[in-house]
């Protein structure tokens, strides 16, 4: 990428100083900013005129995040979360865009639930947001007229749970959602696991008692079964699909094959199957508990070698905050889930340089920038404006001190549920200062988040 000379009228904001995470490589720069758009890259110490300056001398600066799998409840579950509080949990962990998971009271299952969703969080968000529109076998009629700029993509979830009850099982109706999308032009997003075996396992098995059980209830088979019956309906329909929360080995196998043999299909892990494993869930319970199941060291070490080969498309937080009432209840009635948005970048950053030490720090950065900003947006129809540190782009940065050390607690976590599945660990690598369009929304030295100006974006459709 060149850099240009600076213009004579003064920049909005000017960030000097820091090493810059670009798609060209890392590299020192000046970055200013014009109307909430990055209006030039220039040489470390270009003189410049600004209203605002950022000294980022020793720290790195990476395109803001985007968040491609965010519960943040809103409407009708507002008890665990509301974008106020999850949206500061975003800008705390440089995270600017989210896009919003269908899981609500009531769905969003219409063009027109979107537009009321989207009046809801008008004023309340700092982050910008998109949201995956979801579907019932009663409405898919509405993702046959479903437009582009509403959503650009469809969650399916293939088994239920707690917080999940539209299912779509049955292979007439998935037949017809893959149609359809295919038709529409839509991304399908993928709960993919097998309801029937859930279903077999727990009518045999009874109720789970104890966390011990649970991977016996909900095994890797249910995952693989619904993988292969995504892989066929991908296969007839040519639909695009990217599999969310890929919990196992065999499933980045089996993905990456497809994907290698020119299917139009990609996948997500989260930042909890990166760090955990059966044994955390056996020790603490509930808290690591989430849907699907994490699973050994051994799957762990397969989802992380899949983001240092580029296998792994996004890695999107899940955060699926409930309440510490709701997820201390019996192991039958805990709901799957736990918060993760603000941990997200920080619990990366930290499992990269533990595992890669010898690797330099610009390499794990770029690795990060590319699954939690540049392929999220060009998965989901952002990737004019979003995900990348580039001219005519939004100014969406964080500043990151990779070396400064931190510990989640009740008081440092922003979620509303007001816990963190990381207490007791210490992570490296925290964000300083985030910019969402220009504007500085979160700023660690001070505490001071920005306005709640997150818009509604409006996808780039070809
Ligand atoms: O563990 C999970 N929690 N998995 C999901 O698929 C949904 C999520 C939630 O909404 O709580
Ligand atoms: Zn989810």
């Amino acid at each position: 990428m060149e850099l240009t000379t600076a213009h004579p009228q003064p920049y909005d904001l000017v960030v000097e100083g820091g090493r810059l995470v670009t798609p060209d490589g890392v590299r020192a720069a000046t970055l200013a900013v014009r109307a909430g758009r990055i209006a030039a890259l220039l040489p470390p110490h270009t003189p410049t005129r600004a209203a605002t300056r950022i000294q980022a001398a020793g720290r790195h600066v990476l395109p803001g995040l985007i968040d491609s799998h965010v519960h943040f409840r809103t409407p009708g579950l507002t008890h665990k979360e509301d974008w106020a509080h999850g949206s500061r949990a975003a800008a705390a962990g440089g995270v600017t865009t989210v896009i919003d998971m269908p899981n609500t009271r009531p769905p969003l299952h219409s063009t027109q639930a979107a537009h009321a969703k989207a009046d809801l969080i008008k004023g309340t968000s700092l982050v910008d947001y998109r949201f995956h529109m979801g579907v019932a076998p009663h409405t898919l009629g509405e993702l046959a007229d479903l437009d582009p700029r509403v959503a650009t993509s469809v969650k399916v979830f293939m088994a239920g749970h707690h917080t999940a009850p539209d299912v779509i099982h049955d292979p007439a109706t998935l037949d017809r959602v893959f149609a359809t999308a295919a038709d529409r032009d839509l991304r399908v997003v993928l709960h993919a696991e097998d309801n029937t075996v859930f279903r077999l396992l727990d009518d045999y098995l009874g109720t789970p008692r104890t966390y011990r059980d649970y991977e016996t209830h909900r095994p890797r088979s249910g995952a693989l079964i619904a993988v292969a019956r995504v892989l066929d309906l991908v296969r007839a329909h040519g639909t695009r699909a990217h599999i969310l929360h890929v919990s196992s080995a065999e499933e980045c196998d089996l993905l990456a094959a497809a994907h290698h043999a020119g299917l139009p299909v990609t996948f997500e892990t989260t930042p909890h199957h990166l760090s955990f494993t059966h044994h955390d869930t056996r020790r603490t319970g509930a808290r690591t508990r989430i849907s699907p199941a994490i699973r050994t060291q051994a799957d762990q070490d397969r989802l992380w070698h899949a983001l240092t080969t580029g296998e792994l498309a996004t890695i999107g937080s899940d955060h699926a905050p409930h309440t510490i009432e709701e997820k201390t209840r019996p192991p039958a009635d805990a709901p799957p889930g736990l918060p993760g948005v603000q941990e997200l970048l920080p619990v990366v950053l930290t499992g990269l340089r533990r595992r890669l030490p010898d690797h330099p720090l610009d390499d794990l950065l770029t690795l990060i920038a590319t699954a939690c900003a540049a392929r999220p947006a060009e998965l989901f129809g952002l990737a004019a404006r979003k995900g990348r540190i580039a001219p005519g782009h939004d100014a969406d940065l964080v500043v990151l001190d990779t070396d400064a050390t931190w510990c989640p607690t009740p008081d440092t976590i922003r979620s509303k549920c007001g816990w963190s599945a990381y207490e007791g660990w210490t992570l490296t690598g925290r964000p300083e200062i985030t910019v969402r369009r220009g504007e500085i929304i979160f700023d660690h030295a001070s505490g001071r988040f920005g306005s709640a100006t997150g818009e509604w974006l409006d996808p780039a459709i070809p």
